[in-house]
C-alpha cells in the first residue's frame, strides 16, 4: 500500500509521519510506505533555504518524490501524471494507492478494512466523487474555465481533491489514459477525464469527507473534535497541523471509549457502508463547493 501526498512546501511534513502516515508492517502483513510529492516552490528567494531543508528531509527520510515544474496550483496536474508514470515504472507492483492532500486526517484503519476482500488487479478508485459540477464560466473566479479550454457542460465525475484511493491496475491504466487526454489546469477533474477514457467509474463512500465536516445538517449536536465521530470516517479534509495532531492522539488513546455515549445516539455516516456507484443518486455540490478544495 503506497500513501501518497500533494504537499505544499509551506505544510509540515512531520505531522503527517508521526500520525497517520506512519509506514511500517500492519495487521495481515499489510506494508504501507508513505511519499510526498513535491514540485519547486515559485518564490526564488526561499529557495536555498527550502533546498537545505528539503536535501536534509530526502536524506534523512527518504520519502520525498520531485520533479522540476513550479509547485502551483495550476501544475497540480503536472503532479499527477508524474506520479502515475512514477508508479507505473517504478512502484509496479503496488496493490493500492491512498492519495490524498496534506491536511487531511486519514483513518488509516478503516481504509484498510475497506480494501479487505478487493482484488488490487481489478479496478478500483473510491472518495468523494462529485457528480454534475459545471464548470465555471464568471471571468471574475479563480476557477473560470474558458468554453475554449472545456466546451462540455458538465465535467465528468472525479473525486474531491482531499483523498482517494485506487487499486494499483487502475493506477496504471490511469498512466497511459491521462497521457491521452489534453492536460486540464484543475487535476482533479483531469483524473476524472482520464477515468472516463477508460470506463472506470469512480464509486462513492461515506468515509470520504472531501469538505470537512458539514456539522449542522450531519449531526446537529456534533463536536468537531468528537473522536468516536471521526473514527468512523476515512479521510476527513481542511485540518490545520494541531487539528491533526489532536485528533491522532484522541483516537489513539487508550481510555478512548466510545461504546456508552449518551448524545448523540446514531451515527448517520458508517464508514462500513457499501460502496455505491456513481449514477445520479447523490448530491449535486454547487459550483462553489466544489472547489472550496484547493
Ligand atoms: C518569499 O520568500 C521570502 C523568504 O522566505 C519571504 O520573506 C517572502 O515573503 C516570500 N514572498 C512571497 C511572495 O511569498
Ligand atoms: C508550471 O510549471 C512550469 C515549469 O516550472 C512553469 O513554467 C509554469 O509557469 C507553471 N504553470 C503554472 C500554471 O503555474
Ligand atoms: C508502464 O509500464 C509498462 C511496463 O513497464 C510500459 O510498457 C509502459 O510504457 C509504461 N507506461 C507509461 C505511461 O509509462
Ligand atoms: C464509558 O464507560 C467507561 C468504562 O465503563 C467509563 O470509564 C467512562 O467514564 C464512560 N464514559 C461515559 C461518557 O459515560
Amino acid at each position: 500500500l503506497l500513501f501518497h501526498l500533494f504537499l505544499s512546501p509551506r505544510y509540515n511534513f512531520q505531522v503527517v509521519r508521526r500520525t497517520w502516515g506512519k509506514e511500517g508492517l500492519f495487521k495481515n502483513g499489510v506494508s504501507i510506505r508513505t511519499l510526498f510529492l513535491l514540485g519547486v516552490p515559485r518564490n526564488r528567494t526561499a529557495l536555498p533555504l527550502w533546498d537545505r531543508l528539503l536535501t536534509y528531509e530526502s536524506q534523512t527520510f527518504k520519502d520525498i518524490l520531485l520533479w522540476d515544474f513550479d509547485d502551483t496550483f495550476f501544475n497540480l496536474t503536472l503532479k499527477e501524471t508524474h506520479f502515475l508514470e512514477w508508479v507505473n515504472n517504478s512502484c509496479p507492483h503496488v496493490k493500492f494507492i491512498f492519495k490524498g492532500d496534506a491536511d487531511v486526517y486519514v483513518n488509516v484503519e478503516n481504509i484498510l478494512e475497506m480494501l479487505q476482500g478487493q482484488k488490487p488487479d481489478t479496478d478500483l478508485f473510491v472518495g468523494d466523487i462529485i457528480i454534475h459540477a459545471k464548470p465555471i464560466r464568471r471571468r471574475s473566479s479563480k476557477y473560470y474555465v474558458p468554453e475554449f479550454v472545456y466546451g462540455g457542460g458538465l465535467y465528468p465525475n472525479y473525486a474531491g481533491g482531499g483523498g482517494f484511493v485506487m487499486s494499483g491496475h487502475t493506477a496504471r491504466r490511469l498512466s497511459s489514459a491521462c497521457q491521452q487526454v489534453e492536460l486540464f489546469p484543475i487535476d482533479d477533474v483531469f483524473l476524472g477525464m482520464c477515468l472516463q477514457l477508460i470506463g472506470v467509474k469512480p464509486s462513492r463512500h461515506q468515509g470520504f469527507r472531501t469538505f470537512g465536516i458539514p456539522r449542522p445538517s450531519a449531526a446537529p449536536h456534533l463536536q468537531t473534535f468528537d473522536p468516536c465521530f471521526y473514527r468512523e470516517l476515512m479521510v476527513v479534509h481542511s485540518l490545520s497541523v494541531p487539528q491533526i495532531w489532536l485528533m491522532w492522539n484522541l483516537l489513539h488513546d487508550p481510555e478512548l471509549s466510545c461504546h456508552n455515549r449518551t448524545s448523540p445516539t446514531s451515527w448517520p455516516f458508517r464508514w462500513k457502508d457499501k460502496m455505491v456507484e456513481t449514477e445520479g443518486k447523490e448530491t449535486d455540490y454547487g459550483e462553489k463547493q466544489v472547489f472550496v478544495t484547493h
